[in-house]
């Protein structure tokens, strides 16, 4: 009798013990994705498929990659993310319909008038979001507007349509009324006219009846970033009562790229800790302006830090080369165990 009691507080224990992250959040909890990973890895698919229950495309949804010509749309990978995420169960997230970067070359080579601008911008955004109609729950519409000054940077869509942001935001409602729409940016931290220049778009979209309902912060933090200056961020945010996007997050170890770096249990451990403080911030957020937390990719390996920065000893994600958690996971599962 005793022996059974035993094993069955064991299965209990074991039972309750949550083995995937996204067992041990109320939130939506997932990664950007590049397709090819998917197909030719199958740890970086397992992972995607058991850890996540969101995916977002890091980069096949972008104007560069799904509009490659004035009068051709490719949307085969996005596609095969957005089948991958329905055939497990999990949300997708649009990232992103207009951005100054990664645009294709036929779009900086347009010339026109405001209004042949305008057309450009308003087709790209509706065939975008009518193709993906029903199948994206979210979309990143409008992704870094503003330099760290708080003024409008300067881009295509700036420099040739007025109101451009707005206008982005009708056209995405227009095809989807029924996906969340986001303004997605970085580095608020520290940076408050930054962030004053985001609040202000905000109510000036909210007193215009404009259609926004939800912020991304990025999160591209590092393990310096200042707790005090990120939840200020939070906060601010909260109080526009949108839905927040933790959109992009990883926290990089070696952010000055010194090429002797080594990545010792000190600095893995304070990772870990600034991991743990944005999710506990993250959670005190009402659920209902809880969108979800997003890694910008999974393994350490496919981090956009070592392939776009060049760095290559960054580490600022939760698993390692080998697609192994790495011991911030465990911190981080078994913080998360005794919040909720
Ligand atoms: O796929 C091509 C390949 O065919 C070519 O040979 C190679 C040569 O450079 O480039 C490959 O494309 C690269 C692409 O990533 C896919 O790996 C681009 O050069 C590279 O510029 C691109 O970088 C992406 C970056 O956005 C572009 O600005 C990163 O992967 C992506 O993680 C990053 O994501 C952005 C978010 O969208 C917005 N927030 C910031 C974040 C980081 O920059």
């Amino acid at each position: 009798m005793k022996l059974i009691t035993i094993l069955l507080g064991l299965s209990y224990c074991l039972s309750a013990q949550k083995p995937h992250l996204k067992e041990a959040v109320k939130f939506p909890l997932g990664s950007s994705v590049n397709p090819r990973l998917l197909n030719e890895n199958e740890a970086y698919r397992n992972i995607a498929t058991t850890e996540w229950t969101s995916l977002t495309a890091e980069n096949h949804m972008k104007m560069m990659l799904i509009h490659p010509a004035a009068d051709r749309f490719d949307f085969s990978k996005g596609d095969e993310i957005v089948n991958f995420a329905t055939a497990s169960g999990k949300r997708m997230h649009g990232h992103t319909l207009v951005w100054h970067n990664q645009v294709p070359q036929w779009m900086k080579d347009f010339q026109g008038d405001q209004k042949a601008w305008e057309s450009l911008l308003k087709s790209h955004i509706q065939t975008v979001v009518s193709h993906y109609k029903g199948k994206i729950a979210g979309w990143d519409v409008v992704n870094e507007s503003f330099l760290d000054d708080g003024s409008l940077r300067p881009s295509l869509w700036a420099d040739h349509i007025p109101d451009y942001i707005a206008k982005s935001f009708q056209w995405a409602h227009e095809s989807d009324p029924g996906a969340i729409l986001f303004y997605n940016d970085y580095g608020q931290d520290g940076k408050p006219k930054k962030m004053q220049a985001i609040l202000d778009l905000v109510a000036d979209l909210k007193r215009r009846g404009i259609p926004i309902h939800g912020l991304g912060l990025q999160m591209h933090i590092n393990v310096d970033s200042k707790r005090n200056e990120l939840q200020e961020v939070l906060d601010k945010s909260i109080k526009t009562g949108l839905k927040i996007h933790l959109s992009e997050l990883d926290i990089a170890v070696n952010p000055k790229n010194n090429p002797d770096f080594i990545y010792e249990e000190k600095v893995a451990s304070a990772q870990a800790e600034q991991f743990n403080f944005v999710f506990k911030s993250y959670m005190k957020i009402p659920a209902a302006q809880q969108y979800g937390i997003t890694f910008w990719n999974i393994s350490d390996k496919d981090s956009w830090l070592r392939g776009y920065f060049k760095r290559p000893k960054e580490y600022p994600l939760l698993f390692d080369d080998k697609y192994a958690k790495k011991p911030a996971y465990t911190t981080l599962i078994n913080s998360l165990h005794t919040l909720n």
